[in-house]
Formats: C-alpha cells, structure tokens, sequence
C-alpha cells in the first residue's frame, strides 16, 4: 500500500502539471519533477520538491510518474529515447487526448514493460488537490487501486474500466454536456433580452429546469439501454411542433436560430424514418451516426 510517503514524479510542468506537483507535495509525497524549461521547477523546488536532471532521471526517482504535457506527440518526444528505461514503471498520462491515442500509447507502454493508465482532469488548476477536482482513469485495475492512495492527493480519482479510452471518452462526453446546457440557457437568455429581462432574473429559472430535465436522465438511459422508447411522456412528433415554435418565435424576436433549426433538422429525419410516435431519446439513432450516413 502506498501512504504518504510514497515517492512520485511528475513530468511536465505547465499550469497543470506544477498544480499537480504542489498537491503531491502538499500531501507529503517525496515529489521529483521534470520540465522541458527548468525555470517551471523553481516555485516547486523551493516547496521541497527535487528537480532531475533529465526525464531517464526522473522516470527512475519514482516507481510512479504522472505525465501532463501539452499533448500526446510531447508525450512520445519525452518518452522515447532509448536511454528511458520504462520496464515496471508505472505511467499516468493525465495528457489531454483522444480515446484513439489513448489506447495506442497503453499499446506503445505495454510494448516497453510500462504499467499504464489514461486520465483526464475535469478540473481547473486552483482546485487540484481539492475533492472539487474530479480526475478520471482508465486502465487496468490493479493499476489504478495500487496507486490509488498517492493519486488521492489530487482531487476526487475515480476509476472508469480497463478500456484505456474510456477517460477521454467520458472526458469529451462531459464537454457535450456542459456545452449543450450553456447554449441552451444562452438561447433563452437571447430571446428574453428582447423582452428587457436581464439574464441574472432568467438564471434560476433556467436552472430549476435544468435540474428537473437532469431528472428524466435515469429513465430515459433506460429507454436508450434496452432500445425501446415508448412514448410516456410527449411523442417525438410533438416536441417537434413546440421545437417548430421556439424557431418560429426566435425569428420573430430576431435572435439567433441555427441551434434550434439543428435540432430540428435531427427530430425531422428521426420522425421521416418512422419515430414520431415514440418518446425524445430515440433520438439517440440520429446522434449515434455520422450526419452523412
Ligand atoms: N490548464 C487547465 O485548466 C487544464 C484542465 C484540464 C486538462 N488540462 C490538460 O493538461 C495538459 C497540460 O495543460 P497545461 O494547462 O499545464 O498546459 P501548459 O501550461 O501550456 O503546459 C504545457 C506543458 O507541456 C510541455 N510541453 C509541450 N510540448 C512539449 C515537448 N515537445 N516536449 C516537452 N515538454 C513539452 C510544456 O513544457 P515547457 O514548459 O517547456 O513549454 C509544459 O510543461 C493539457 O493536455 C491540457 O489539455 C489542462
């Protein structure tokens, strides 16, 4: 088991990387750190951390190193030189990439004896180090529950299955929604501007129903799970007239309509292929292809 005592490396020393170091040292952890541009390391090594001399040099320091770099072509231009020794290390590479390079680079790790995890940090640098900070794994489990205790010290470490491209899938799946939510409230906020109110009145209208939507998600997972979609609620074809509505009166009021109209565009194709009559998460169909198929 690992404890505070645990030695760990950090490579990379960006705005990510050192907030990731301070945490580790903050937690007591025996911290050594590399950077590309040394004058990163300064604020860390007058914090206690050491500073290597070189990456083969830091790889050796710890039995873990945690990687966050600009992207995964720094991460292979780090990594590569034959004077790194990789065999039995553990690697966390908390680089932001695709589920694609992802597992390619569990693949390149494997291939040099390397134990390997993919994550992704859903958080800013200033909450490192607190539960705020919600990082994601994926990788193989023994992995992940044997440092588990040193990555503790990060945030909130959550672990998501042994497909390495899992973390950057839930990753950019949050980004989905996170986006989705904001430019919904946007809209409204657009279209009430027209009518003089002021978007801080619309905000807590606005998250009263999102909270409430966010409710229906258990239901409507089930539905997408076992491909049925009964309309419970409201048919496909009736959203479709009040979506109809919301263009029509965006174009009235003379604000922006090409979010509305998109999605429009996708309830018309699902109802021509024969939807209308069941429930919104059919929809799925139309979001689970690409829009050319
Ligand atoms: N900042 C955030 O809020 C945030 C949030 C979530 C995820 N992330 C992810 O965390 C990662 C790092 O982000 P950051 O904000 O720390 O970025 P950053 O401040 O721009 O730092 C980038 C780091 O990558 C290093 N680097 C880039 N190319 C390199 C190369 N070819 N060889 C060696 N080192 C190289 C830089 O070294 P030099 O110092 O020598 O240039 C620096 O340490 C990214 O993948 C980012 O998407 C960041």
């Amino acid at each position: 088991m690992e404890n505070t005592e645990t030695p760990v490396t950090v490579i990379g020393l960006g705005l990510m990387g050192q907030a990731l170091a301070v945490a580790f040292l903050k937690a007591g952890h025996p911290t050594t750190v590399w950077n590309r541009t040394t004058s990163k390391a300064d604020r860390l090594v007058a914090e206690g951390a050491r500073l290597a001399p070189t990456v083969a040099d830091a790889l050796a320091a710890s039995s873990l190193t945690i990687l966050c770099v600009t992207d995964y072509r720094a991460v292979y231009e780090l990594l590569g030189g034959s004077e790194n020794d990789l065999a039995g290390t553990t690697l966390i590479n908390l680089t932001s990439g695709s589920s694609a390079q992802a597992r390619e680079a569990a693949r390149w790790a494997a291939q040099r004896g390397a134990h390997y995890l993919d994550g992704a940090i859903m958080a800013i640098p200033p909450a490192i180090g607190t539960a705020e900070a919600v990082i994601l794994h994926s990788g193989p489990q023994p992995d992940f529950d044997a440092h588990k205790p040193a990555l503790d010290a990060l945030g909130t470490v959550t672990y998501l299955g042994a497909d390495h491209g899992l973390a950057s899938l839930y990753d950019v799946a949050g980004l989905a929604m996170m986006w989705s939510v904001l430019n919904a409230w946007l809209h409204g906020t657009a279209l009430l501007r027209t009518a003089g109110v002021d978007a801080a009145t619309y905000a807590p209208f606005a998250r009263q129903i999102a909270a409430g939507v966010a409710e229906w998600l258990p239901g409507y997972a089930e539905q997408i799970d076992n491909g049925s979609f009964p309309a419970e609620v409201s048919a496909l074809e009736t959203d479709a007239r009040a979506m109809a509505h919301l263009i029509e009166e965006s174009e009235a009021v003379g604000v922006n309509v090409e979010l509305p109209r998109l999605i429009k565009a996708m309830a018309d194709r699902a109802i021509a292929a024969g939807h209308g009559g069941e429930q919104y998460p059919v929809l799925i169909e139309e979001f689970g292809k690409p829009r050319s198929a």
